[in-house]
């Protein structure tokens, strides 16, 4: 459970370039996601556990949106726990714990809501990930856990031709360290295995007429691939072809990208 397929060091060209990936991706959407969250239950003055916070993009929005709520953000990696306390720690409502989720001293039933974001795709077990959230939650406490599926990630327009392979080749190196690219599919399931009921799921679909190409194109950005050619996983031709596809799309007339998310909730029964 505590070896995971994200590490921001090694699985990514560089950790800046990936922090400023994940700023754009917190933000892009997050007034539909906050609006999904509301849906769900999300109010001010909860107490509210964050799983894998990462560099707190995601915290500083909770902490913007619920003046009044303690938030609680749990994060594996020192460097990016440093950097969300670095940015946020002078927040007395935020408390941040560096350790890995099944690790964590937090007390049973203290949060009546948890958000764990694009991490459960990183996990090798993701049901057991969820039964140590319910632990935490109070009855009647809602787990929402968004993350992705690649195969359903999205569109552009004009087409990268050669995406469903560099997805496929992405999806495997993730999946060799114990990860799932494909959980979407998944998350309803998991959260009834680890006991959670009154399930729903929600998509958070961003597109680029909504909120400009420049928010949503780090995530194609062809240069997040150099690790896996570096590796051996990607040939240095698949990636030229992919580049030289993507470089025609920006230079396209009018290009658009539509991604997207998944929402699911499962509450603890009581
Ligand atoms: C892709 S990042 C997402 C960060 C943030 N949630 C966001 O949406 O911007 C996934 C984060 O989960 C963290 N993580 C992965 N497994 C974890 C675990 N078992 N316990 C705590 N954090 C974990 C990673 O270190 C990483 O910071």
């Amino acid at each position: 459970m505590n070896s995971i397929s994200y590490d921001i060091d090694s699985s990514h060209r560089d950790a800046a370039s990936e922090a400023a990936r994940l700023q754009v991706q917190a933000t892009a959407g997050w007034t539909k996601e906050m609006r999904n969250l509301t849906g769900f239950g999300l109010r001010d003055g909860m107490a509210v556990l964050e799983v894998g916070c990462g560099p707190g993009y995601i915290t500083e929005h909770l902490l913007k949106a619920l003046p009044t709520s303690r938030i609680t953000a749990i994060e594996i990696d020192a460097a990016l726990a440093q950097q969300t306390a670095d940015r946020l720690g002078s927040c007395d409502r935020l408390q941040i714990v560096h350790a890995a989720l099944l690790d964590a001293e937090l007390p049973d039933a203290g949060f009546d809501f948890a958000i764990a974001r694009l991490v459960f795709q990183h996990l090798p077990d993701p049901v057991a990930a969820a039964v140590g959230i319910l632990r935490m939650l109070k009855p009647g406490g809602k787990l929402v856990i968004v993350d992705s599926d690649d195969a359903l990630w999205g569109l552009s327009d004009p087409e990268i031709p050669e995406m469903d392979a560099a997805l496929q080749i992405y999806g495997h190196a993730q999946a060799a360290q114990g990860g799932n690219r494909r959980i979407g599919r998944a998350l309803l399931r998991i959260l009834e295995k680890a006991g959670f009921v009154n399930l729903d799921l929600e998509a958070l679909l961003n597109h680029s007429d909504l909120l400009g190409l420049d928010a949503l194109l780090p995530h194609l950005d062809p240069d997040r691939l150099l690790p896996l050619v570096a590796h051996g996983a990607m040939s240095g031709s698949t990636f030229a072809a992919f580049k030289a596809s993507q470089m025609r799309f920006t230079e396209a007339t009018a290009p658009l990208l539509m991604m997207l998310l998944l929402m699911a909730c499962g509450e603890k029964p009581g």
